[in-house]
């Protein structure tokens, strides 16, 4: 069914179904990788929260889990936009960091983002994405563990917003063109 969120209609792209199924398989691979070990995972607010919440519910290794905000700031203009961690206050030092992010776009959010954390020496640092705008790439990123690689269109649902709405849908919705 079509759902209006401010002036944009979106239509149906994943169900919950197909998130759960996503999320399942991650995480059991994730069980599988760290077993022996007590990962940290590093959530990024906003979107990620009901993905970061779904999958860690799902992992049965000793886990730790941290929400950080990345902020942006406009920068000399030789430097551009500078992005800056608030609350991370877990000690990233020598452990098995795993990032959980709702979406890659271009990369550049975690481009910046990941030299930061690699300066604080964790043993290793791996991204798990649950979506993947692969076309969209500026700034390449290895990801991980991903749950779907999507067109480049621009969804919302399940923690992703349009302007701030469209958060609290069940699903994925992509905009009706
Ligand atoms: P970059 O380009 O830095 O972008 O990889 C990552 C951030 O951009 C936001 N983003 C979206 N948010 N629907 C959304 O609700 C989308 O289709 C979308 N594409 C990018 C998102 O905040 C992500 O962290
Ligand atoms: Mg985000």
């Amino acid at each position: 069914m079509e759902k209006q969120v401010l002036d944009k209609s979106f239509v149906p792209y994943l169900s919950k179904a197909d998130i759960n199924a996503a999320i399942e398989k991650m995480a059991a691979t994730i069980n599988a990788d760290y077993d022996g070990k007590k990962p940290l995972f590093i959530a990024i607010l906003n979107g990620s929260f009901m993905f970061a919440s779904d999958l860690f519910k799902k992992i049965e290794i000793p886990a730790e889990i941290s929400f950080i905000k990345l902020a942006s700031y406009k920068g000399t203009k030789s430097s551009g936009s500078v992005v800056t961690a608030i609350g991370l206050e877990s000690d990233v030092f020598e452990r098995d960091v795993i990032i959980v992010e709702d979406i890659v776009d271009t990369g550049k959010t975690l481009s910046e983002f990941l030299p930061q954390l690699m300066h604080q020496q964790p043993r290793s640092l791996k991204i798990c994405a649950l979506l993947h705008k692969k076309e969209a790439t500026k700034f390449p990123i290895q990801i991980d563990y991903m749950g779907f690689e999507i067109p480049n269109l621009f969804v919302v649902g399940y923690g992703l917003d349009y302007n701030g709405y469209g958060r609290n849908i069940d699903q994925i919705m992509q905009i009706k063109e």
